[in-house]
């Protein structure tokens, strides 16, 4: 089945998304780099601006950065004013994705921040000013809950959580499966049935990527003030 879903991606990327320089100098630039190539799909990225815009987001955070990709996404779909936050252990990988920020014309607009992510999310909770709009969960999959918790005490009613990499070639479903990346995402979803302020559901994706999928989760009321 991977190569009709890898056509059909090809297919939405020559019609619907059209060329993309940037882009593909981040990709390119990344692979240079040596960055493992798991960023997300074109279609995907296109996703994430979307949502991004539909919510006129002017404050996006992003967990996992990696070479940028989608985080260049994110950030062009920022309303006027607007900046993304996004967090990444790696100093090479948050080298990487400043340079591709900066050539894809929104370096001013990004502000990466290094180090594991539970020690930057516990910073911003002290921030002024620190109310996003839009999360995007991203990085190392067993700690998903724990960031979905600490970006909920960053988020005002209406605001969006996505989160890559939930269904994982089903193993999402698997009661017994052993992964430790399949039990994070179903620890992720039980947490969320016992949470009234939290209406989510999972859309399963196939695509170059293989087949997986992303949570989409709405924050209802401001959780900063539980
Ligand atoms: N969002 C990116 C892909 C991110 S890949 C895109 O689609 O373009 C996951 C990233 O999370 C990697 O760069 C990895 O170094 C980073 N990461 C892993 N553990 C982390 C942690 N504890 N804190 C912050 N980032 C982490
Ligand atoms: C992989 C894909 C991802 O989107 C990610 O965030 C991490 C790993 C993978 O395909 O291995
Ligand atoms: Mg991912």
């Amino acid at each position: 089945m991977n190569e009709i879903w890898t056509s059909v991606d090809t297919y939405i990327e020559q019609t619907l998304l059209g060329d993309d320089p940037a882009l593909q100098n981040a990709v390119r630039a990344s692979e240079a780099a040596g960055l493992p190539a798991i960023q997300v799909s074109a279609a995907q990225g296109r996703l994430l601006f979307l949502l991004a815009r539909m919510l006129r987001a002017r404050n996006i955070l992003e967990i996992g950065t990696l070479g940028g990709y989608s985080g260049i996404c994110l950030a062009r779909a920022l309303r006027r004013g607007g900046r993304l936050v996004t967090l990444e252990l790696e100093p090479a990988h948050a080298a990487v994705a400043r340079a591709n920020f900066a050539a894809a014309g929104v370096g001013e607009l990004v502000d990466v921040r290094i180090g594991p992510a539970t020690a930057s999310l516990a910073a911003l909770a002290t921030e002024p000013d620190n109310s996003f709009d839009m999360v995007f969960i991203d990085a190392d999959k067993p700690s998903t809950l724990e960031y979905f918790q600490q970006s909920m005490r960053l988020c005002h009613e209406g605001s969006l959580i996505v989160v890559d990499n939930v269904v994982r070639r089903g193993t999402l479903a698997e009661a017994g499966a052993d992964d430790a990346n399949a039990l994070a995402m179903r620890q992720l979803h039980d947490w969320i049935a016992t949470e009234p302020r939290i209406a989510a559901t999972t859309i399963q994706m196939v695509g170059s990527k293989g087949y997986d999928g992303m949570l989409l989760a709405v924050v209802d009321g401001d959780r900063r003030t539980q």
